[in-house]
């Protein structure tokens, strides 16, 4: 059987908080990644200023430019985020509206999965919708199944260390790497 081509994805995390759960999830991707594939971070979209066509007509920040660079040559983007009321963290959409403005936009065409976690039942959902309603414009190659929706995410991170300890949690976001790796080949 012919070698599968190898993959670099890029992880953006929607939470700026230190002991954010997202960012234990985010880290926890490498480690869960199928043979051939490479997960990196990209920097926190904290870097990036408030959205202003103002400050966009005298020249992008040099944070945008460089993380739209890193997802044009990547093969996907994985977003991982809470929901901050039913919805996307004014974080990452603030990110995702700046690089939605570069020439050459970066999310055109490019395969993206969706992973949220959250303390409630729901585990951010409500978040993967309106991601999914901005990736239509965007013209993203938006992943669809399968899923990963982490419900009573604080009982499956070791306070301790950080470590997404939770086997089946690890289980699912393993089946949808593998899942998405298929798909960015496609
Ligand atoms: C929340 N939280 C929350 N949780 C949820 O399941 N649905 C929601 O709509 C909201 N809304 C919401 C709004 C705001 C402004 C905050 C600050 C929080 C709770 C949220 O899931 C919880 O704080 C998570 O721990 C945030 O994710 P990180 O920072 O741990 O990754």
């Amino acid at each position: 059987m012919p070698e599968e081509k190898p993959l670099e994805f890029v992880v953006m995390v929607g939470s700026l908080r230190r002991g954010s759960f997202n960012a234990a999830v985010a880290r926890a991707l490498p480690a869960l990644a199928p043979d051939g594939v490479a997960i990196t971070p990209l920097p926190s979209v904290g870097e990036f200023p408030l959205y202003n066509a103002d400050v966009q007509e005298k020249g992008f920040p040099l944070i945008v430019t460089e993380v739209g660079e890193a997802i044009r040559k990547s093969n996907g983007v994985i977003i991982v985020t809470p929901e901050y009321n039913y919805s996307i963290p004014g974080v990452l959409k603030n990110a995702i509206d700046w690089l939605s403005r570069l020439p050459n936009q970066p999310f055109k065409g490019k395969p993206v999965a969706l992973q949220s976690a959250s303390p409630g039942l729901y585990g951010g959902v409500r978040a993967q919708l309106h991601l999914r309603q901005c990736f239509v414009f965007l013209d993203a190659r938006a992943f669809t199944r399968p899923e990963v929706i982490i419900p009573q995410v604080n009982a499956k991170i070791d306070p301790k260390t950080g470590e997404l300890t939770d086997l089946a949690t690890r289980g699912f976001i393993a089946d949808q790497l593998k899942a998405f790796a298929a798909f960015a080949r496609r």
